[in-house]
């Protein structure tokens, strides 16, 4: 080794021992006689000094030094003197008097400051990606990161589970998002498809009689990005035979807990984690990954305006439609431009308008006061809880925009009113998913989780005379409003496998041909099982307070799918191109 111990190892009790450090330049102070340097390797920090007195060649070469350089260093450790002990560093007792300074590689100026958390804007932090994870933030998470996936596999290993690695070269299979192929040389005309994730691997490894298996999966979905998809993302992906729902929301709750508590600082706000029906989470919080962490629930004002002699209440519940409403505490004050932005934002998710109402010490004030009876608006205050100086915000509209509109508004507000506390951690299960939702633009069923996934065992027949009602065997794991988890039991025996095909529209040709393997697979003994799969990005990024996964993956790619360190995807020679049996249609 280049160095006999790590800079951050260092301690009072190594006063007098000779030591040999590498590391980075972290920090520099020319002092004329005396240059002090922060040294920095992957373990930290220490103080190493070059002293005239005591070597003038390396306090001459210490002079040429400049932030980032590589050194080596050999010195004598040396408690510091009392007054200049630095109680916020783990070495701050000590610092080593340098005799002898190597510089194993000269560094050029950094694009960002490496020794700073200063901003630095992202597409410069992705080019320079090698330096951005030299900074102290990024190999924290970097850190956290593998602390997850070791708790991850020491849990599972514990509880019987054998970890199997599934190919990354599969084959084109229907799971939502769109596939990255890969085009075969061997074959032309054909390619494979990377795992959108190891669903159909894992299920086989069920019917191969294995019983527990995870695998920590690289997955790959080429869709539309944001703060919370990757193109490639991580999962800890598991299945289990012989159980039911319950059994695999245990073993993951269990999971989740232990390494909170063995990792993290955060609290978990409930446990056990309580447990919601889609139809309930979507009734009291307008979404299917509600954060618990605060209140401004969705109130239904429907049956109390149903006779409102203001038109837009009267219309939509004449019309089937939802009047409900979010109390915002506090908001009394909000301007009218600031209500207009809300406006437009709930006008972006489909509703025509916003209606407020602003809970004042006489009573309601409100543009649509005038309309509303004392019976109306004394419902209206009891239904949404309104204090004195609460705002209460409605929107009059079907259930799907009703939902989606008042859900936006919801954790919108709570974040602009930092409604929501960073340090604790609100898990929760949804279950009870529809099966299948209609797909407006390809008018068709499609599976809300995905084909395999098993319905309630009650609701088969419904199937076949009202698809819609139909509800899954299928679970969430939700915390903070981030879904971190979703697994079902599946179907297990080629015939319910077949209703659902039929159901989503897919012919017996195509599924023998898409599934074939799957439906034969069945026909030799499957046991009944089910599993589930973690969003392993999301997980740390909740765990290290990042808003976004890209900032604990360790090279991300960009909103627009790219690699901006490696200039990815860039074209390919035509000889590849031939090779491939590939023509590029412009
Ligand atoms: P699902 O598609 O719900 O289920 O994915 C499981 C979890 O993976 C995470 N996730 C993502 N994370 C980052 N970027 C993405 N693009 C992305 N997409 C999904 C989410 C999600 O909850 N095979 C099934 C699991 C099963 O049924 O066992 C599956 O993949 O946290």
């Amino acid at each position: 080794m280049l160095k006999s111990i790590d800079c951050g190892a260092l301690r009072k009790d190594h006063v007098g021992q000779t030591v040999t450090l590498a590391g980075w330049v972290h920090r520099r102070r020319d002092h004329g006689g005396l240059i002090f340097f922060d040294l920095r390797d992957r373990s930290g920090l220490v103080q190493v000094v070059f002293n005239a007195d005591i070597s003038e060649p390396a306090h001459a070469l210490a002079e040429t030094v400049r932030p980032e350089y590589v050194i080596q260093v050999k010195g004598v450790v040396a408690a510091r003197p009392e007054g200049l002990v630095n109680p916020n560093l783990a070495t701050g007792e000590i610092e080593v008097e340098v005799h002898d300074l190597a510089i194993l590689n000269a560094a050029k100026t950094p694009p960002f400051p490496i020794n700073e958390d200063t901003p630095v804007r992202d597409e410069v932090r992705l080019k320079y990606r090698y330096l951005d994870l030299r900074r102290e933030r990024m190999q924290k998470n970097m850190i956290l990161r593998h602390n997850v996936i070791t708790f991850m596999r020491g849990f599972l290993n514990r509880a019987d589970f054998l970890e199997i690695e599934t190919p990354i070269l599969l084959k084109s299979t229907p799971e939502g998002a769109r596939d990255y192929v890969v085009p075969s040389r061997i074959h032309p005309g054909k390619f494979y498809a990377l795992p959108q994730s190891p669903q159909q691997m894992k299920q086989l490894l069920m019917v191969a009689g294995y019983e527990r298996y995870y695998q920590i999966a690289r997955c790959f979905r080429d869709e539309d990005l944001r703060a919370d998809r990757q193109p490639e993302f991580t999962q800890l992906d598991l299945e289990m035979s012989f159980v039911e729902s319950e059994d695999v929301m245990a073993l993951i709750e269990a999971l989740l807990i232990e390494m909170v508590d063995a990792l993290s600082d955060m609290r978990i706000q409930e446990r056990p984690f309580p447990v919601l029906t889609y139809a309930e989470a979507m009734e009291r919080f307008g979404t299917d990954r509600p954060d618990l962490r605060y209140g401004m629930e969705l109130a239904d004002l429907t049956e109390a305006v149903r006779r409102s002699r203001f038109g837009v209440f009267a219309n939509t519940a004449a019309a089937g439609g939802q009047i409900k409403a979010i109390c915002v505490p506090g908001a009394a004050s909000f301007s009218r431009k600031r209500i207009d932005e809300l406006t437009e934002g709930v006008k972006e998710r489909g509703a025509k308008g916003l209606v407020w109402l602003k809970a004042e010490r006489d009573g309601l004030r409100s543009s649509i006061a005038k309309f509303l009876t004392e019976e109306e608006k004394d419902a209206i205050i009891e239904l949404t809880g309104a204090n004195e100086g609460d705002l209460i915000l409605a929107v009059a509209d079907s259930p799907q925009v009703v939902a989606e509109s008042l859900g936006w508004l919801r954790t919108h507000l709570a974040a602009e009113l930092n409604l929501a506390d960073p340090d604790t951690l609100a898990f929760c299960w949804v279950i009870d998913f529809p099966l299948l939702e209609w797909d407006e633009e390809e008018a068709r069923w499609v599976a809300v989780h995905h084909p395999f996934t098993s319905a309630k065992p009650e609701h088969w027949p419904l199937l076949k005379t009202d698809p819609g009602k139909a509800l899954a065997n299928a679970y969430d794991v939700v915390c903070n409003g981030m879904e971190i988890g979703g697994g079902s039991i599946r179907i297990h025996d080629a015939e319910h496998q077949s209703m659902v095909f039929e159901a989503l529209g897919i012919s017996h040709e195509e599924a023998q041909e898409q599934f074939g393997h799957l439906l034969e697979a069945f026909s030799y003994g499957a046991p009944p099982h089910g599993g589930i799969a973690l969003g392993l990005d999301r997980i740390v990024a909740i765990l290290a307070r990042e808003d976004s996964i890209r900032e604990v993956i360790a090279f991300p790619k960009t909103a627009s799918a790219t690699d901006l360190m490696l200039n990815s995807p860039s074209p390919i020679s035509p000889r590849q191109l031939a090779e491939l049996h590939l023509k590029i249609v412009e």
